[in-house]
């Protein structure tokens, strides 16, 4: 590859404060694409982007910059930013910042690479055997601890042609390099720390639970919920807390691995959440997972004791008792985080109720619970979190 050129996605909301050039040093360096997979070059913040295209500079290699890459990508968002890329003759993607410009960022890479339309490559349409050509390198460097885009296969994208937020998923995509520095989550606020932070550790829950056989992604999904439960709340209470901030990111990477085993339904009905109430996709998955839980309390106790005993609980009494503890567990951690615990403080209305089921069952993510969701389940589990 050359390094004649490089697109920026950026999401500038998220950039704060900073000190250190390593990660930007690192992702602008020739040959980093030598260098696959994800590593910790350590800390920065703040004037992130600039860190960023200083190397590139001093390197002599151009770029395009997009800097208002849209929450949760749409079609129309991606297309935008493929533009850009085109425009500026770009041969490789650079993602800074949360999941949108991840997922922004891979949607380019494979667009860039493969032919229109981008819902041909629906993962619930079994699209993913249609991305067969190399792709351009990309650098993924989150500024948030929760989404693992940086580090899975997946991009998720609302396309009007599906209706509904569309998983794409190939080995291909996951990102060339990331540089996963605690530092730059650092300042994230306290209610993005947990909503991200809960979306890591659903990703783990949900993997563990999954009725798939993946040994080794079932102990990374066990890592990931110790972490979480270690570390989240700290995280959250201050956001300055080092050993908090890294032990969520390794958290978020854990749960990068261990969803190759699966989701399920925390991200079904998370996923209509977003385009059709505006949730926030971590917050989404924190307001609905307890009644997930509940909902798989016969189907998967075994499992959701040892999420208990990971989140701290002791590992005493029967399994179904420590089963029911694993969800109080999740539910005092929510507690103590600055996120809604029922939807409608979350401004979702139950009129919506029929839309959002209706979008969920659509969702292929709860394929994989261990205990069948028809579309009254799905609807059941809506109004016990409401
Ligand atoms: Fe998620």
């Amino acid at each position: 590859m050359t390094h004649d050129r490089r697109i920026f996605v950026s999401d500038p909301d998220r950039l704060r404060r900073g000190r250190r050039p390593r990660a930007a040093r690192a992702a602008g360096a020739p040959g980093y694409e030598e260098a696959p997979g994800a590593h910790g070059p350590g800390p920065r913040i703040g004037g992130v982007l600039a860190r960023v295209t200083g190397p590139l500079h001093e390197e002599r290699i151009s770029y395009a910059i997009i800097d208002d890459v849209a929450v949760d990508p749409t079609l129309e968002s991606v297309e935008f930013a493929l533009g850009v890329y085109r425009q500026g003759g770009c041969d490789g993607v650079v993602s800074l910042g949360g999941g949108s410009p991840m997922d922004t960022g891979k949607a380019v890479r494979l667009l860039s690479s493969h032919p229109p339309p981008l819902a041909q490559y629906d993962w619930a349409r079994d699209g993913g055997r249609l991305i067969t050509h190399p792709m351009p390198p990309m650098v993924a460097i989150p500024t948030t601890a929760g989404t693992g885009s940086e580090a899975n296969r997946n991009l998720v994208v609302s396309l009007p042609e599906t209706g509904r937020k569309t998983i794409i998923s190939s080995q291909s995509m996951v990102p060339s390099l990331a540089l996963c520095d605690p530092e730059l989550t650092y300042g994230m606020p306290p209610w993005l720390t947990a909503g991200t932070g809960m979306d890591a550790m659903v990703h783990s829950m949900e993997a563990l639970w999954a009725n798939r056989f993946h040994p080794l992604a079932d102990g990374m999904a066990r890592k990931g919920i110790e972490l979480c439960g270690k570390f989240l709340v700290r995280a959250v209470k201050d956001g300055q807390d080092r050993e908090a901030r890294a032990g969520m990111m390794i958290a978020a990477l854990a749960g990068a691995a261990a969803m190759q085993k699966a989701l399920g339904p925390v991200h079904s009905l998370a996923h209509p959440l977003t385009p059709v109430c505006g949730l926030h996709h971590g917050v989404a998955t924190a307001v609905v997972l307890p009644a997930v839980m509940e909902f798989n309390l016969d189907a998967a106790a075994p499992q959701l004791a040892e999420i208990g005993v990971a989140l701290g609980e002791p590992p005493c009494g029967s399994v179904d008792e420590a089963a029911k503890r694993a969800v109080e567990r999740v539910r005092a951690m929510r507690q103590e985080m600055p996120i809604p615990s029922r939807l409608r403080d979350a401004g979702v209305k139950e009129c919506q109720f029929p839309l959002l089921t209706e979008k969920a069952f659509q969702d292929t993510c709860h394929l994989a619970n261990p205990r069948p969701c028809a579309p009254a389940d799905l609807d059941l589990m809506f109004r016990a979190s409401w």
